[in-house]
């Protein structure tokens, strides 16, 4: 059967989270921007009680993906271009990780270090505190991993820069961060 593209673009999807992520970084600046670039970078996940069963057989994984959806970040149309953390030049966004697109959705390969009833801790975190947790699935190389002969335009771009800049924040909400940092209070690490 055919479903024509008019007909699926009248579907409302309605996800509703299965847990929140907990991380030290409360503000996108200073948040690593890819699990690789977060070593050491311990957060947790809290499971709702429903979903608890779920989580049979997850501690047997090294990695897990975490799916999740960018809570702070805010998609408007003009955003379809972006300039990505590892480059200087416009790109498409659906060509980017970048957080701000038309389905907020965010996933990260991060280190499973234990299951405990609700809690799982996690490390190599680029994810920002509170953020909500639509789904878990195991990292698997079988699966997930494949040896490519071409990666766009970051086929020779290192992981020279770690960690976000304000680019992809509000305008407001990046005045303020910035106005704390230069008075040299804590704007992203928890204490
Ligand atoms: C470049 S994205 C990559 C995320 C994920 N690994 C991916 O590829 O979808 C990582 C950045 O998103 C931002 N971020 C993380 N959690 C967020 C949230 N809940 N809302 C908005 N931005 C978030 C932070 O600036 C972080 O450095």
């Amino acid at each position: 059967m055919i479903v024509s593209l008019a007909k699926a673009a009248e579907h409302v999807l309605r996800l509703k989270p299965i847990g929140v992520i907990h991380s030290p970084f409360l503000v996108a600046s200073g948040t690593p921007i890819q699990p690789r670039a977060a070593r050491g970078a311990a957060g947790a996940v809290t499971i709702l009680p429903a979903f608890v069963p779920g989580l049979k057989d997850l501690d047997g994984f090294d990695r897990i993906w975490l799916i999740y959806w960018f809570h702070h970040a805010h998609y408007d149309p003009s955003r379809l271009i972006v300039i990505p953390f590892l480059d200087d030049l416009p790109r498409g966004v659906f060509a980017t990780r970048a957080p701000t697109r038309p389905n907020v959705i965010g996933l990260s390969a991060v280190r499973l270090v234990s299951v405990r009833g609700n809690e799982l801790h996690i490390r190599n975190v680029d994810i920002l505190d509170g953020t909500p947790l639509l789904d878990i699935k195991p990292y698997v190389p079988q699966f997930d991993s494949f040896a490519v002969a071409r990666c766009g335009w970051l086929q020779r771009r290192k992981l020279g820069r770690k960690t976000a800049d304000w680019s992809f924040e509000l305008h407001e909400s990046a005045g303020r961060h910035k106005a704390r940092r230069e008075s040299g209070r804590s704007f992203n690490r928890r204490r």
